[in-house]
Parts: structure tokens; C-alpha cells; sequence
């Protein structure tokens, strides 16, 4: 049997892996088989254990599992005892008697690396303040199917050094493409971003001159709302707006994983502009987690011969 593999941020993965991982998005997204199973899950049982609230993480991951043959249990910090101080490690156990994945999203990173070093069943990162996995996953599939060679990229991040940059940060590492950070003063990425491909900037126009893609997120991340006005002062020079557009090449593509604060980060303009493919980045969330399911729940590529 093999030893159980978790998705806590896009390092655990090899290169190899993440590309495999995109490659079989791509095949779902087609609607072809894989190797095992026509229906890989039935059976089979994920938790949706959240601490925050969440549109599509849960609701890709709930149609993937189903659409696979499983099925589901969604447990708030309301539903269970872990909410009211049941130790980390012993909802763990419990949880892996029985379910067969647990996917998690929380506060504090070392909440989802315990549950996983106590878990006997595989744990999926569905967000932590630290890492946004599986929605940068999806970010370079999306980019993939639009045309570009993942591996290759020139990719801009303008705002919040947040989960989500930490992640991209860790795809730029194993793919070796290079990513060009814009973050304020006191924002910066919580992650190693020291590599020749890696670098940071206090200015926008600077890193998305020459860009493939442009990513950005919201200048408060859920569990800092009360930091927003601060925030917003900061950030006021990180929009993504027609005028920073200006700066890049013509055929740049932008993302946001969304929730959008239309306005602040990122203007309804360039949301709904040729050059967004935010509609597509969501819907792929539901691809790409079939495939991460796949591979964690063992009928996927790295099973393969
Ligand atoms: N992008 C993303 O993770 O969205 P939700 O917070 O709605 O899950
Ligand atoms: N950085 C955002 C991402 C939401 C999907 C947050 O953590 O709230």
C-alpha cells in the first residue's frame, strides 16, 4: 500500500507531479476516464472540515467528490467539538476512522500540518493564512488551457504578500518560471522568495511591463477585516485598473481567485475585460480538484505504472 500523501502547499508536490496534476485537469475537463474506477470514490467518504466561510473551495469540492462517486460531510467550527477546544490531534484520529480524505480550511497553517501528522487519511489544504494550493493549481491550468506554457511564464503579483502569493511564490520554485511580486512596504510574502527568478518591487507598472499574467487577491484577507482601513491605505497604489493595464503587454491575462472587492484591488473594468479569465479560473477550481482527488486518493497519476 502506499504511505499516505497530503496537499498542505504546492512544495509537497514535485514539478513532475504538478505537471501531471495539470495535464490530467485537462483530460477531465474532456470528460476522459482515468485509470482506475469510471466512478473513483464511490464509497468512499471527504470531509469539508471549515473554519471560514468559503463559495467555491466547498462547492467545487463537493461536486467533484459526488460527480467521483462519493460523497461528502461538511463540518463548521460550529458543528464540531475541535470548535470548542477537543484537541487538534485526537479530532484527527477520530476523523480518519471514518472518513477517507479530509479536506481543511482554517486559520493557522500548524493547524492543518497537525491534523495531517495525526491523520491516517489523506488532507487536502482547502486555505490557511499561509497557502491557497489548490486554487494556484488551478490558476496554471487555467493559464495552460489559455495557450501558455506554465513552465515559462512571466507572471506578475501586485498586492497583499498573502496565501495566495505564498502559494504562487512555491509554483514559481518547482516550475521555474519567474514571478514578479508588487507588495507595500510591511506586506511582504511570509515565504522564501529568494531566487534569481523570484524578485520584489514597491511598484506596479514596474512588474507587469513585459507580464504574461497578472494575479491579484483582496487587500484583506478573511480574518483581518478589522486591519482593512489601514489596509486600504496602503494598497491604494496596488489596483489593478485600465491604467496599470497600460503598462503591460496587450495580450496579458489577469486572474483573481475571488472574492473580489470590485473597486479596490482590481476595477469591474478590467474584471470584465478580453483580457480576464476569472469566470474560467472558478469553474476550473472543480477540474483540478478532481485531479488532486484523484492523486491523493490513489487512482490518479502518481499511482500510474
Ligand atoms: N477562491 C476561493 O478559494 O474562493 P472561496 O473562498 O469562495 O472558496
Ligand atoms: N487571500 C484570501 C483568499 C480568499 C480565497 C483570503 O485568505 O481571504
Amino acid at each position: 500500500m502506499l504511505s499516505k500523501k497530503d496537499f498542505l502547499a504546492v512544495a509537497d508536490c514535485s514539478r513532475e507531479e504538478i505537471l501531471a496534476l495539470l495535464k490530467r485537469s485537462a483530460e477531465i475537463k474532456k470528460g476522459m476516464p482515468g485509470k482506475g474506477p469510471a466512478l473513483p470514490l464511490q464509497g468512499r467518504f471527504v470531509g469539508l472540515l471549515f473554519e471560514k466561510p468559503s463559495t467555491r473551495t466547498r462547492v467545487s469540492f463537493e461536486v467533484a467528490v459526488r460527480q467521483m462517486g462519493g460523497d461528502t460531510i461538511f463540518l463548521s467550527r460550529r458543528d464540531i467539538q475541535m470548535g470548542r477546544g477537543e484537541p487538534i490531534r485526537d479530532t484527527a484520529r477520530v476523523l480518519s476512522r471514518y472518513l477517507d480524505a479530509l479536506v481543511v480550511r482554517t486559520f493557522g497553517h500548524h493547524i492543518v500540518e497537525e491534523l495531517a501528522e495525526w491523520s491516517s487519511i489523506p488532507v487536502i489544504n482547502g486555505l490557511t493564512d499561509l497557502h491557497h494550493p489548490c486554487q494556484v493549481l488551478a490558476d496554471l491550468f487555467t493559464l495552460q488551457e489559455a495557450g501558455l506554457d506554465v513552465t515559462a511564464i512571466r507572471a506578475a503579483w501586485i498586492g497583499d504578500g498573502n496565501n495566495m502569493a505564498n502559494s504562487w511564490i512555491e509554483a514559481a520554485r518547482a516550475l521555474g518560471f519567474s514571478l514578479a511580486l508588487a507588495c507595500p512596504e510591511g506586506y511582504e510574502p511570509a515565504v522564501d522568495f529568494n531566487s534569481d527568478r523570484i524578485t520584489l518591487s514597491r511598484n506596479p507598472k514596474e512588474v507587469v511591463r513585459g507580464a504574461d499574467v497578472i494575479s491579484t487577491d483582496v487587500w484583506a484577507s478573511m480574518g483581518q477585516e478589522d486591519e482593512a482601513a489601514v489596509r486600504a491605505k496602503a494598497f491604494a497604489h496596488y489596483r489593478v485598473d485600465g491604467d496599470l493595464l497600460a503598462h503591460a503587454p496587450e495580450r496579458v491575462f489577469v486572474l483573481h481567485c475571488l472574492p473580489a472587492h470590485r473597486g479596490e484591488e482590481i476595477t469591474d473594468e478590467v474584471m470584465e475585460s478580453r483580457h480576464s479569465l476569472i469566470w474560467d479560473q472558478a469553474e476550473n477550481r472543480l477540474h483540478v480538484q478532481k485531479a488532486i482527488l484523484e492523486m491523493l486518493m490513489s487512482h490518479g497519476p502518481v499511482d500510474r505504472p
